[in-house]
């Protein structure tokens, strides 16, 4: 039975708790509000963060709610789900210049983690990157977005569930999807990426999507059957996983 609440309409369904907002305002408070909730009521600070567009609103309300706050400094160690391979660290198109860009140079944290764009064994900083995030004890908090063909960091569809961090090669769908940010370069087709056993590890999930293009990959994941054809389904194994979207994204859902 479908509940208003406030801003948004919520569902419990498949095991995944459902909020759809009307508003991206809402959204992105709310989506900061569960890391502010998470950190006051967790001992593990540990939070995994995701990149693309749709997260660049969510850092600039999570720098616009610590200033409100007076803070300039969040005590979280933060591991970010993928990065490129093939791109020096300061490469403008690195997930790592990114969060420089939209958070680490307005707020500062304890510790920021994210793999090596320019590993020399790509397979090895994998393998180093997943007992990192082991060895300091596991993500309490960890955010997603999702690609259009329903990927979770770069876990592209055919992903094993119980995959832990692991280099990719990046399907068709992605490259087209994000090769729109490279203006100049030409995007690599190979990421590391925290696997899909990784994110499911984590003590909370929040995945974001706002859009209709991400519709149908919000429909696959919620609705039918699990399938590693569309990695985000995954979640509904996890018991702990929030999705935030809007009313296009969730326009292909049969409520
Ligand atoms: P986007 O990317 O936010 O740029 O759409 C999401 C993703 O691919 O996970």
């Amino acid at each position: 039975m479908l509940q208003t609440k406030r801003a948004y309409t919520e569902k419990e369904i498949n095991g995944l708790h459902l909020r759809i907002y009307a508003s991206h305002q809402y959204l992105y408070s709310d989506a900061v509000k569960i890391l502010f909730n998470h950190l006051s009521t967790s001992k593990n600070r540990n939070i995994g963060l995701a990149t693309g567009a749709t997260f660049e609103p969510f850092y600039a309300e999570l720098v616009s709610q610590c200033k409100a706050m007076g803070k300039e400094r969040l005590e979280v160690n933060t591991f970010n789900l993928d990065e490129y391979l093939g791109l020096s660290r300061d490469d403008p198109n690195t997930y790592a210049t990114y969060m420089q860009r939209h958070l680490f140079s307005k707020i500062a944290v304890e510790g920021s983690f994210i793999p090596n764009s320019n590993a020399a064994y790509p397979e090895i900083e994998a393998s180093f990157y997943e007992n990192l995030i082991r060895s300091k004890g596991g993500i309490g908090l960890q955010y997603l977005g999702i690609g259009t063909n329903g990927h979770i960091g770069f876990n592209e569809p055919g992903t094993a569930t119980d995959t832990i961090t692991h280099t990719v090669e990046l399907s068709e769908s992605t490259i087209s999807s994000n090769s729109i940010y490279f203006k100049t370069a030409r995007m690599p087709h190979k990421a590391i990426t925290m696997g899909i056993g990784t994110i499911l590890s984590a003590d909370k999930i929040v995945l974001i999507a706002t859009g209709k293009s991400k519709s149908a990959a919000i429909m696959g994941s919620v609705m039918q059957d699990p399938s590693p054809d569309v990695p985000a389904s995954a979640l509904r194994m996890h018991g702990n996983a929030t999705i935030l979207i809007d009313a296009p994204a969730a326009s292909s859902l049969r409520l």
